[in-house]
């Protein structure tokens, strides 16, 4: 198959471009080139999606599936229906769990739950805080130009090789420095990501097989406490001992849930966020998802830590610093 990856130089859609190439399908990457490379053995074509004739260097060619990664802009994501759509045969859009109204109820699916309404016409297209709305703008407009020939999945956390964010990455990174550990929560509280790896072969294997619909892109749910075992069985570094903190007194020490600067990855505040982290992806699984094991997710995740440099500064996660007067804390408060 000619398969077109709208992006292919950072994370997912890079990742995408090599499973589409390991599986002998002619991939060209279209992407400006300033994030980084596309991989090896690919077509790269410079194209850039903000200039209203930014895709003209696409014109003439015929794909037989497009996977389309974009952000959050319905326009950009138009620009490229109209260059492309009428001539494609499958269309992938990755979207995300954010466009989900009800972020509290566990247990629900792609096909029963509420959305949030798109943004009032108007709005500024890189408003970050309309994230979702505009995730559910995208959704729409690939929709109306694509029917029942779009394949359009919501991906919750994204994790893995080339992951940029620093969240998931925390965790291996965190355990491979051995010792006292704090973990947020508890151990039965749920937990919901995707290894990128799974996600662009599940992409990958829609476009071969002509899956088409509305998915969540998410592996099932796993108890907190057994993910961060076998993280520690597969990465940890000497005397391991994880402390249990609840989220209610680290959320009392100013310590943020989920992501950016002094933040607990993949912790979320329990009940609001009950729901999502625990998707049934049935749906997907039935649709060809399937999610390789934590202990082989940590370990490639640690090795990309070790590639960014364990002792940077991060954007997620605390420093070693805030976590050890943290655990002194707790424990005097206990
Ligand atoms: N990461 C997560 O945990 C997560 C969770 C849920 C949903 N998602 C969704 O997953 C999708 C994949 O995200 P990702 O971060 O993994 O994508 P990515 O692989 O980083 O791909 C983004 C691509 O867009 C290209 N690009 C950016 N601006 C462009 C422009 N003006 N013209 C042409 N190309 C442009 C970038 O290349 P250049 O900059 O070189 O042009 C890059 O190749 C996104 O839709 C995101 O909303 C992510």
């Amino acid at each position: 198959m000619q398969i077109l990856v709208l992006g292919g130089t950072v994370f997912l859609s890079r990742t995408v471009a090599e499973v589409a190439r390991d599986a002998g399908h002619e991939v060209v990457c279209a992407a400006r080139g300033v994030s980084g490379n596309p991989p090896d053995g690919v077509e790269f074509l410079r194209v850039d999606r903000d200039e209203a004739e930014g895709l003209a260097v696409l014109t003439g060619r015929d794909f037989d599936a497009v996977v389309d990664v974009e952000v959050q802009s319905p326009s950009r994501v138009r620009r490229a229906l109209d260059a492309l759509g009428p001539k494609a045969g499958h269309w992938t859009y990755v979207s995300s769990g954010s466009v989900y109204a009800d972020n509290e109820t566990t247990g629900q699916d792609a096909a029963s739950g509420a959305l949030v309404s798109a943004p009032p016409g108007g709005s500024d297209e890189a408003d970050r805080e309309l994230y979702g709305p505009f995730k559910v703008a995208c959704e729409e407009a690939v929709r109306d130009a694509f029917g029942d020939k779009a394949f359009l999945c919501r991906a919750g956390l994204i994790v893995g090789p080339r992951d940029v964010s620093d969240r998931f990455g925390y965790w291996p990174a965190r355990l491979a420095g051995g010792g006292e550990v704090l973990v947020p929560g508890t151990p039965d509280d749920l937990v919901q990501f995707v290894d990128v790896r799974d996600l662009a072969e599940w992409i990958v294997h829609c476009a071969e097989n002509h899956v088409v619909g509305t998915f969540d892109a998410v592996a099932a749910s796993q108890p907190w406490g057994k993910v961060i075992d076998a993280m520690a069985a597969a990465v940890g570094g000497p005397e391991v001992a994880l402390t249990w903190v609840p989220g209610h007194w680290l959320a009392e020490q100013d310590v943020q849930p989920w992501a950016g600067p002094d933040s607990l990855p993949l912790w979320l505040p329990l009940p609001d966020y009950a729901g999502f982290m625990s998707r049934d992806v049935s749906a997907s699984v039935e649709a060809g998802l399937t999610t390789r094991g934590t202990q082989e997710t940590a370990i490639a995740a640690l090795e990309w830590e070790k590639v960014l440099g364990l002792d940077r500064d991060r954007r997620s996660g605390i420093t070693r610093e805030r976590e050890a007067a943290l655990l002194t804390a707790w424990h005097a408060s206990a």
